[in-house]
């Protein structure tokens, strides 16, 4: 496939570390240095629909594609205000689209996951559109006075549209099973014969063992995927990598030995997004005219799971 068009929409709320550090014992000193967060937009009045509504209308609209072109929609999201029907569904009607859609659950890396899928659908014949919403709100999932995790998300919703092409060059996906290191748990009303233990849990996290994870899978998998379609590190043009923490991109910058300018980033602006996060990196690098016709862009995410995938583009 190749990507026709992207948008995105970020909540309007800004909270910034100064903001943070009011009720929680953090300082910008701290979040900057850690994780070159600086601020970070939050849900607010608005609902995460609306976000993956609008992203995807922009998305379309550079795209060039109608409604009525769109063979399938992916949402990946983790958690919205609906159990069902699926936010695909819900942002399927805001918007007129009537095509078979349906939600991923592949946390930070489900932008990825749901390219491999619609390339898959591409490739067997089934469809020539896709659209992609990644439409996340981790701030309603976190626990917010435990500063050790609070402080790393930002909420956002970030869409592209896919039509024919060979751009897609290679997509991997892969799963490490460690549900200990990210999880949350919510619990709906108990029914007349539930007898097991239940409470609703917020984000829990191994900061320093996510962090590990996210380092080692991310080089392992791109330096695996060039190899296997014959690429090297110097046909890349850009990384566009999973804005968790700016330390992790350093990391993985580091262990693959290339240069600054190869990775944009917006974390300091917008935190870690969850899936949003590629695609509205995306999105931006797009609208800002970074990518030239033929760049490679290779694509890496990581996150809850433990799940990880890659994936390479030619623009
Ligand atoms: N402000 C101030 N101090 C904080 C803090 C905050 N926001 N969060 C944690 N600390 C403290 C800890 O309590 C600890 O204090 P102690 O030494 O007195 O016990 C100290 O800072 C060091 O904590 P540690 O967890 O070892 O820090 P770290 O350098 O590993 O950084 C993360 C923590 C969470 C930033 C880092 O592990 C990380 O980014 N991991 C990956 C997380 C991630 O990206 N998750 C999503 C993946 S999709």
């Amino acid at each position: 496939m190749k990507i026709l068009g992207t948008g995105s929409v970020l909540p309007k709320k800004i909270v910034t570390n100064e903001d943070l550090s009011k009720f929680l014992d953090t300082s910008d000193e701290w979040i900057t240095t850690r994780t070159g967060i600086r601020q970070r937009h939050v849900i607010s009045d608005e609902y995460i629909e609306d976000l993956g509504a609008e992203a995807a209308l922009k998305a379309l609209e550079m795209s060039g594609k109608s409604l009525e072109d769109i063979d399938l929609f992916i949402c990946s999201n983790v958690v919205n205000e609906y159990i069902t029907p699926s936010l695909a569904c819900v942002i399927s009607e805001k918007i007129g689209l009537k095509c078979s859609c349906f939600d991923i659950n592949c946390a930070c890396p489900g932008f990825l996951f749901a390219l491999d899928i619609a390339e898959t659908y591409y490739r067997a014949g089934r469809v020539k559109n896709v659209l992609i919403v990644c439409a996340d709100e981790p701030t309603r999932m976190c626990d917010w006075s435990d500063r050790s995790t609070c402080v790393l998300f930002g909420d956002g919703a970030g869409a592209v549209v896919l039509g024919e092409g060979d751009n897609i060059l290679a997509t991997k996906t892969h799963s490490q099973p460690a549900v200990d290191k990210l999880w949350e748990k919510r619990v709906i009303e108990p029914t007349p014969y539930i007898t097991k233990t239940e409470t609703n849990v917020p984000l829990q996290m191994k900061g320093r063992d996510v962090f590990k994870f996210a380092v080692s899978a991310s080089t392992t998998e791109v330096v695996d995927l060039l190899d296997s379609i014959g690429m090297k590190k110097d046909d890349v043009s850009y990384y566009v990598v999973h804005q968790a923490n700016m330390r992790i991109i350093d990391a993985i910058k580091n262990f693959l030995n290339e240069p600054e300018c190869k990775f944009p980033t917006n974390i300091a602006d917008h935190g870690n997004s969850s899936s949003a996060s590629c695609a509205i990196l995306l999105d931006e690098c797009n609208r800002k005219g970074l990518f030239k016709e033929g760049d490679i862009l290779v694509f890496s995410a990581f996150g809850a799971g433990l799940l990880s995938a890659a994936a390479i583009l030619r623009w």
